[in-house]
């Protein structure tokens, strides 16, 4: 079986990769390195150095003939989409479309896609399930929502097979602290760097925190589940950002220094996302406690220095 993973070369993409190589997979990574990294590359893939919004992409699909692509090269830093909307729907959307135009041609039997709660906007529900009105407040919430509805017309039209995953906060190994749900990361670079930790606000806000192990499983999944569903990949269960700093503590043995600033305009307060459908459509749950995932994850960094 060959697979396409664009955006390989990044947090979640590599994760994925190191999977497929270990299932058999002839594996075909699709980056660019614009913050994906070449350490992260894994050198028994076989590495497309290539740009996903440019025209060159189809006839590498076609070329490379996949059974399954799995989507994950983005844009992914939603302050960036909000200075760079344009910039943010050529990778996020138009690329899209050429992957789909692509995939089409190819007669690619599975297309997973990776998208995101920040479809949901600030809807504010104990737990978001997969029906409830998208209405994103980030042009990357937009864009994402948009490449969501590309994939439902190229199946309507093409019969073109897709599953969407729309993530929670992931975190794990690897992460920058760049991309979404990117506080993790965010707390491992200054504790790396024995800088102290900023909280916005009062720290009580929540999220689901999804491990990428987990995101992993998840999309291997779908290669055979799933067919044209929406499916959250999510732990439902809150953290708050403080939990994140107690664990992190505790894990580093001595106090670490922590800076209180003012809340973050725009900043949703909680965000949970039910994660039944993913059961009962992928036979897929998330197995990582935030406590051992975060463990790994600090783990990681530590020995990264
Ligand atoms: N990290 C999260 O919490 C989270 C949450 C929801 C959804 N997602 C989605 O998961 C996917 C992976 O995210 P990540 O956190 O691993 O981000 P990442 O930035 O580490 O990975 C994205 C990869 O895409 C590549 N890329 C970007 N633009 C490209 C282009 N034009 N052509 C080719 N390659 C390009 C980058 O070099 C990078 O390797 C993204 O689609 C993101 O929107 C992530």
């Amino acid at each position: 079986m060959k697979a396409v993973v664009t955006g390989g070369a990044g947090f979640i993409g590599s994760h994925l990769v190191e999977e497929l190589l270990a299932e058999q997979f002839e594996v075909h990574i699709i980056d660019n390195l614009i913050s994906g990294k070449q350490k992260h590359v894994n050198p028994q893939a076989i590495f497309h150095l290539a740009d996903i919004s440019s025209e060159q992409i189809k006839p590498l699909i076609v070329d490379i003939r996949p059974d399954v692509v799995f989507h994950l090269a983005a844009q992914a830093d939603v302050q960036r989409s909000i200075q760079n909307p344009g910039y943010d729907a050529i990778v996020n959307l138009v690329a899209t479309i050429y992957l789909l135009e692509a995939c089409r041609d190819a007669a690619v039997s599975k297309f997973i896609f990776a998208s995101t709660s920040a479809v949901y906007g600030n809807l504010q529900k104990e737990q978001i399930v997969e029906t409830d009105p998208t209405c994103p407040i980030s042009y990357y919430g937009i864009s994402k929502y948009s490449a969501e509805s590309y994939i439902r017309v190229f199946h309507h039209l093409y019969g073109l097979p897709y599953t969407i995953l729309r993530y929670g906060n992931v975190y794990g190994p690897r992460q920058t602290p760049k991309g979404e749900g990117g506080v993790v990361a965010v707390f491992m670079e200054r504790i790396q760097k024995g800088t102290p930790l900023t909280i916005h606000g009062d720290g009580e806000q929540t999220r689901d925190f999804v491990y990428v192990k987990d995101v992993v499983r998840a999309n291997v999944a779908a290669m055979k589940r799933g067919e044209q569903e929406i499916i959250h990949v999510s732990t439902a269960n809150r953290t708050s950002i403080n939990d994140l700093a107690r664990l992190l503590t505790e894990f580093h043995g001595t106090d670490l220094p922590i800076i209180h600033s003012l809340a973050r305009e725009g900043d949703i307060k909680h965000s949970c996302l039910d994660s039944r459908k993913g059961l009962e459509y992928l036979e897929w749950q998330a197995r990582y406690e935030i406590r051992e995932g975060l463990e790994e994850t600090y783990r990681f960094y530590m020995n990264d220095v």
